[in-house]
């Protein structure tokens, strides 16, 4: 299918990602919720954004920040009741918003009655809803490690046997070969469907199929643990499951999906998102944020690794499959704070700047709440203000190996999923950014970033130059050039250490150049080509400088970005 004929909806759309927990907190308890949800509305429709993806809102013990799911049909207690979603779901339709559910359904949490049920014994009806195993001479049957740290098993003493769990031991994994498990899990899919939700944000989708018999990981000398990814991500069976799921389910909704699958390149991206194959519209691969460095040993990105990422995806998936475009989301630290510069005059600069980048792409872009006001990484002063369970682990894991507490704590300063994850700075003179509704004596969950003084929603929307309406004017360039959806993707001056240069062009002889200088430094690119073609240009779509006499544009300054129809 070629992409003039490809135009499914959401091949248009933008998504943003909002994380209840630190969203708005409407009843003021210090936690997000479904009404603060429904109270920002407007915000999320001013800003252009058509798909909302809510992270876990079911309920759950919250080991994992709702990633452990107790009952896939009920809301969480701490978010609201199923009124308040109901209320939620009709006023996003009102004002043409789609909403997409995040689904865990490659584990549960370990107080789901499945799995109660599955440790009972080795003959209940459930014990094969999980993957259980014998130890092997009085150690697990293998010793892969866990993603958040220690071993992917635990021994369970009723039995006797280990049970596998990819992340925390409270989020036992789900045994996908075991058909009353797909059963299960379609039906929670329905019901969401027949409720009148949009799609769903498939976690970890990759990981649903495990190789037989858990064969032993590869060794690395530096832990205790073997590395097991390669049999239980894209396992044996995970496309037959996933196009399962296609026929089950979704086919008969009109849906969209995209599938969370670390580990995911560009192959994968293809089986996936190929729409012939019937499995699901995109991938949210991790590939582009791994480019610098390990989960805690951050090093400096090379842009050249991340010019090369992106034209592979582009080129590799046009026609193809479908692209998802995003910097940041719930677990990544801010993109202004680890690939632009947060420090004034350079962070509304490089905020615009990356933004620039990402948005005239082939594919469907992700904004994750506070990135369109340009919010940062956060320093708490003690690891006890952290909360993400991945940074408390590693913390504890890190001090046992001998690491000095400077060195982890600039690990977490880095890298910590937290960094996504504090409040919402709605506010400049409201305690804690206004998130808790203006309440004076509720501390919210976690600490909000003490620089929500200056950055916050109610003086980027009072400020027509802020980051905040730039995302705008990209948004409605996207709705409004078919070219940002369709045109063919290429890179220009692609050894070029500091400038990402490439450019979008269709059959019309339309052509879009975006240029984006991700280092502080002045740069100049020699092209007298495209220099006179620029000189010619029939209007500049969007600029992070105010431009008024510019000469060259091939001068580039300080975190510079355009984007020229010439
Ligand atoms: C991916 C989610 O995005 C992350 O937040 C979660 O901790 C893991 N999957 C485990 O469910």
């Amino acid at each position: 299918m070629s992409m003039k004929e490809n135009s499914d909806w959401w091949h248009r759309s933008v998504v943003y990602q909002i994380y209840p927990r630190s969203f708005f907190d409407s009843n003021e308890d210090g936690i997000g919720d479904i009404n603060g949800i429904t109270m920002k509305l407007d915000y999320v429709k001013n800003l252009g954004a058509d798909i909302i993806w809510i992270s876990p809102i079911y309920d759950s013990p919250n080991y994992d920040a709702g990633y452990d799911i107790r009952d896939y049909y009920k809301i969480s207690s701490e978010y609201g009741t199923m009124d308040d979603f109901d209320v939620m779901l009709k006023e996003m339709k009102q004002r043409q918003l789609k909403l997409v559910m995040d689904l865990a359904i490659n584990h549960t949490s370990d107080e789901h009655p499945w799995f109660i049920e599955s440790k009972k014994s080795k003959d209940n009806p459930y014990r094969h809803f999980y993957h259980w195993a014998p130890g092997n001479d009085g150690k697990a049957p293998n010793q892969w490690g866990a993603c958040f740290g220690g071993s992917a098993w635990t021994y369970d003493i009723i039995t006797g046997e280990y049970y596998l769990h990819t992340f925390t031991t409270k989020q036992p994994d789900l045994n996908w070969d075991n058909p009353m498990v797909r059963h299960e899990m379609y039906k929670v899919m329905r019901w969401w469907l027949e409720k009148g939700v949009d799609g769903f944000r498939l976690n970890t989708i990759n990981f649903i199929s495990k190789s037989p018999h858990y064969p032993e990981g590869k060794y690395n000398e530096k832990s205790q643990y073997t590395d097991g990814s390669s049999y239980y991500i894209n396992g044996p069976r995970v496309h037959e499951y996933i196009h399962e799921i296609h026929q089950q389910v979704l086919q008969h909704y009109e849906v969209i999906t995209f599938g969370e699958c670390p580990g995911g390149d560009l192959h994968d991206a293809e089986l996936f998102s190929a729409p012939e194959r019937k499995e699901l519209n995109m991938i949210l691969t991790v590939e582009h944020l791994d480019l610098d460095g390990g989960k805690w040993t951050p090093k400096l990105l090379d842009l050249r690794c991340l010019k090369h990422h992106f034209t592979s995806w582009q080129k590799g998936l046009y026609d193809k499959g479908w692209n998802s475009l995003y910097w940041n989301n719930h677990d990544q630290p801010r993109i202004v704070s680890r690939w632009g510069n947060d420090t004034a005059p350079y962070r509304d600069l490089s905020a615009k700047m990356l933004a620039t980048c990402l948005h005239f792409l082939c594919g469907t872009p992700f904004i994750y709440q506070g990135e369109e006001i340009g919010m940062t990484n956060v320093r708490f002063p003690s690891l006890a203000d952290y909360r993400d369970i991945e940074t408390t682990n590693f913390h504890s894991e890190a001090s046992q190996t001998g690491l000095r507490l400077e060195e982890i704590m600039a690990a977490i300063y880095a890298k910590s999923r937290d960094n996504a994850r504090t409040p919402m700075q709605w506010s400049g003179n409201l305690p804690h950014g206004g998130f808790s509704n203006g309440a004076v004596n509720v501390l919210p969950w976690i600490n909000a970033n003490s620089n929500y003084t200056d950055i916050n929603v109610e003086q980027a929307l009072n400020n027509p130059q802020s980051i905040f309406y730039y995302y705008q004017k990209l948004i409605q360039l996207r709705k409004t050039m078919p070219i940002i959806t369709n045109g063919k993707y290429e890179i220009l001056h692609d050894e070029n250490t500091h400038i990402f240069m490439y450019k979008r062009c269709n059959d019309n002889e339309q052509e879009i150049i975006v240029a984006c200088n991700f280092s502080q430094q002045p740069i100049i690119i020699d092209d007298i080509q495209l220099s006179e073609k620029i000189k010619n240009r029939k209007q500049i779509l969007i600029s992070n400088y105010e431009e008024h006499k510019r000469s060259d544009w091939l001068e580039f300054r300080p975190y510079e970005a355009w984007a020229i129809e010439i």
